[in-house]
């Protein structure tokens, strides 16, 4: 069931939880792949109604990068979303989420910096607005991120806590095609050439995990050894590689414990994000246990 207003979406929701049901959200920009399917499984596990967004934010994208080609295929999205046990596809416009007068900006500090925060400056405030806006909208009991924008999740577990949202938050881990690539819906952008040179993201968080097995601790060491390995694939243009604390995203210099190794790279003009944690026992962890 499509619905294009905030009144009736919240106007349907309000009688379904009179009903005494559940509801899981999962907010996508669309033009959906098996990423987004999961997550929406995921909820339908855990919740009784489904509710889906698909709205391109505008406040997320800076004024260089790709909002106007952003992919779109809105009856394709439908399709699945139904497939997937979808109840509500929320499809919001521009003027619906951000009327004449829109002043208000939700602004996380400091795990917004690093990482994708240093090249896409007011990127996450974008993000925190539109997924405070949409929680506040749907309320659901949960809600479902993909890991693979491993940022985002941690910036919006962050704002949930802080302003005491009633809502859990719930990472789903990242769904990869048979060869590895993280799927994103950016990857239709990408050439034939620039798809098989992509590859080159997931083989280095591999190559990431195998160097840490063999013995590297030291997080410069083993960044420089993948950017090594990196530079063999002459059409990416990595754009940063670091080694951060997964939950406060700070940079770490030795890899132990939990290390969130995450990348961001241009290929062919299309800037793609890939990431893995490396979990490691630390030394006097019991196996017993
Ligand atoms: O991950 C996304 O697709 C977007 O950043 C989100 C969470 C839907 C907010 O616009």
């Amino acid at each position: 069931l499509e619905i294009n207003t905030i009144a009736e979406l919240k106007a349907m929701l309000s009688s379904e939880r009179a009903k005494g049901k559940t509801i899981g959200f999962v907010p996508t920009m669309g033009y959906f792949h098996d990423g987004h399917l999961t997550l929406m499984r995921e909820a339908a596990s855990k919740a009784d109604v489904v509710v889906v967004s698909i709205f391109v934010n505008p406040t997320q994208f800076g004024p260089n990068e790709d909002l106007d080609k952003y992919p779109q295929d809105l009856k394709h999205d439908r399709a699945l979303a139904a497939g997937a046990g979808v109840d509500y596809l929320f499809v919001p416009s521009v003027d619906e989420m951000y009327p004449a007068g829109f002043k208000t900006f939700v602004e996380v500090e400091g795990i917004t910096e690093g990482l994708c925060g240093r090249g896409r400056p007011g990127h996450f405030k974008g993000v925190a607005t539109v997924v405070a806006k949409l929680l506040n909208i749907v309320k659901p009991e949960v809600a479902f991120f993909g890991e693979k924008d491993w940022q985002q999740l941690v910036v919006i577990k962050r704002m949930v806590a802080d302003l005491n949202m009633d809502v859990q938050i719930v990472g789903v881990p990242t769904v990869r095609e048979a060869d590895g690539l993280a799927m994103s819906s950016r990857n239709s952008y990408l050439s034939a050439r620039d798809r098989q040179a992509a590859l080159a993201l997931s083989k280095t968080l591999a190559r990431a995990n195998e160097l840490v097995e063999a013995g590297e601790r030291n997080a410069a060491k083993l960044m420089q050894k993948l950017r090594d390995f990196l530079a063999t694939e002459k059409r990416v243009e990595l754009e940063y590689i670091e080694a951060v604390d997964p939950e406060s995203l700070a940079p770490v210099d030795e890899v132990k414990g939990d290390v969130l190794i995450a990348l961001a790279a241009r290929v062919g003009g299309t800037r793609l994000i890939d990431n893995t944690v490396i979990r490691q026992k630390l030394e006097n962890s019991s196996d017993l246990f």
